[in-house]
């Protein structure tokens, strides 16, 4: 089934629990929660409290995305703010290994990510380790960006290798997702999109939400 995330960084955060509660609302199926930290990426974004806060609001899993160093000091913090899902850069660690131990330790669901210049190939060995990959189509740091087309050639590749080793793994897509993209990535072998602008900046978000969800 296909499922949307929309990303909260593109909400107006001077009404955030409006913003919130018309997801709330909506066909959404997780609210995307990108988190940044200013070395990782040139961009800061938000931390706890915010993440706090939104799951008090939020009736939908929080799907957070850190784009962060260390993601393994921070990584249990976010399972018990409320995390649905907790996913890292595989390029921010040598080795993913006890980062992904520790959300999984609090029974929250593990995704690991990639930048659109990182070989699709190195997420090759941790596949059958995760519940997630979540395929960058922007590089990670702001809302906004147009989908780099590249992007359905990798989704089609972990696709490939998914049924291939009968795994469950779901495909996640983020950065310049719209309306017009969103049946050419589903139809790559996307689970998941993630959309900021393409959601929070249209006149109907529920509608946005709703003709994204279900391209076709
Ligand atoms: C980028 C974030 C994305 C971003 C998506 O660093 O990871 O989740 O908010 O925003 P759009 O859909 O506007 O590209
Ligand atoms: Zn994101």
């Amino acid at each position: 089934m296909q499922q949307i995330a929309p990303s909260i960084l593109s909400a107006d955060f001077a009404h955030l629990s409006e913003e919130v509660q018309r997801i709330n609302l909506s066909e959404a199926d997780l609210l995307h929660v990108d988190v940044m930290d200013g070395v990782f990426v040139p961009n800061l974004s938000f931390g706890f409290p915010v993440m706090e806060a939104l799951h008090r609001y939020s009736t939908k899993p929080l799907d957070v995305h850190l784009m962060i160093v260390h993601p393994e000091k921070y990584v249990e913090r976010f399972c018990d703010a409320g995390a649905w899902s907790v996913g890292f850069h595989l390029e921010a660690v040598d080795d993913p290994t006890e980062a992904l131990q520790l959300i999984r330790n609090k029974g929250v669901r593990t995704c690991l990510t990639i930048n659109p210049d990182i070989d699709v190939h190195r997420l090759d060995a941790w596949l059958d380790q995760v519940d997630m990959v979540l395929l960058m189509s922007v590089f990670a740091g702001f809302g906004g960006q147009s989908f780099i087309d590249n992007t359905l050639d990798k989704i089609r590749y972990v696709r490939a290798e998914i049924t291939r080793r009968h795994l469950s793994t779901l495909i996640e897509v983020d950065g310049g997702v719209n309306i017009q993209n969103a049946s050419a990535i589903y139809a790559a072998g996307a689970d998941i999109l993630v959309a900021g602008n393409a959601v929070f900046h249209a006149s109907d978000p529920l509608e946005a939400i709703r003709q994204i969800k279900y391209a076709h």
